[in-house]
């Protein structure tokens, strides 16, 4: 009888992997969130509309960024660094909504780090191709807080190593609403994303957008 009841439900099991000491994977953690979370993205980028940066090196990234919070992340010629204004319009990057930080602070507690308060959310977008070579998130001066990544639309591979960009890097696919959360003793470890395959989500179409939620100061 029940399993008549609810057969017409799509089972979406939240679920949680864990990738090293300090570091989570939260399956389909966005959850009933996902709409909501979309809407809110379709406003920051209609005021802070995703642009390609240039490295300090002068390369053009394939991933295009923008923006919310206190602050965002820049880069170009002079070098990585957060920034109260974005450098196209001058004006201050959209305020976080406060449904963005709310998620991000549940998905923190679930991956341990309870009163997160994240300043600063950096939304990139990949389109197939697009890569982000193996970096470490280290422009922050808290190192206290953790680091939560929400990802939508097309899966990628994401690459997690560990101290030394040597480290040889476990791949781990993310998917759409999954949220990666890491911080302590692998707040610094070494990550990327492998260049995103052809598809087309049917949400999202042919792109993954990636949120990556920090607490700068
Ligand atoms: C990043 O490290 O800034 C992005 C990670 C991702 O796109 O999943
Ligand atoms: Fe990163």
């Amino acid at each position: 009888m029940t399993a008549d009841l609810f057969s017409c439900l799509p089972i979406v099991r939240a679920s949680r992997e864990e990738m090293a000491e300090g570091a989570v994977l939260l399956r389909s953690f966005v959850g009933d969130r996902e709409a909501e979370l979309i809407a809110a993205l379709r406003d920051i980028v209609a005021v802070a509309p995703f642009r390609r940066m240039f490295t300090p090196g002068g390369h053009r990234m394939s991933v295009a960024m923008t923006n919310c919070g206190s602050g965002g992340w820049v880069t170009d010629r002079s070098g990585y660094r957060y920034s109260p204004d974005d450098p196209e319009t001058g004006k201050p990057w959209p305020a976080m909504p406060p449904m963005l930080r709310e998620l991000a602070d549940s998905a923190a507690l679930s991956g341990g780090f309870a009163g997160f308060a994240p300043d600063v959310c950096l939304i990139n977008r990949y389109v197939p191709g697009a890569k982000m070579s193996l970096h470490q998130d280290k422009d922050e001066l808290d190192f206290g807080a953790p680091i939560v990544s929400v990802s939508l639309g097309l899966p990628a591979i994401f690459m997690f190593g560990g101290l030394k960009r040597s480290d040889k890097p476990r791949r781990f696919r993310l998917e759409h609403g999954d949220i990666a959360v890491w911080g302590g003793p692998s707040r610094l470890f070494y990550h990327g994303v492998a260049p995103l395959a052809e598809g087309n989500h049917p949400l999202m179409g042919p792109q993954r957008l990636n949120l990556t939620f920090r607490k700068i100061r």
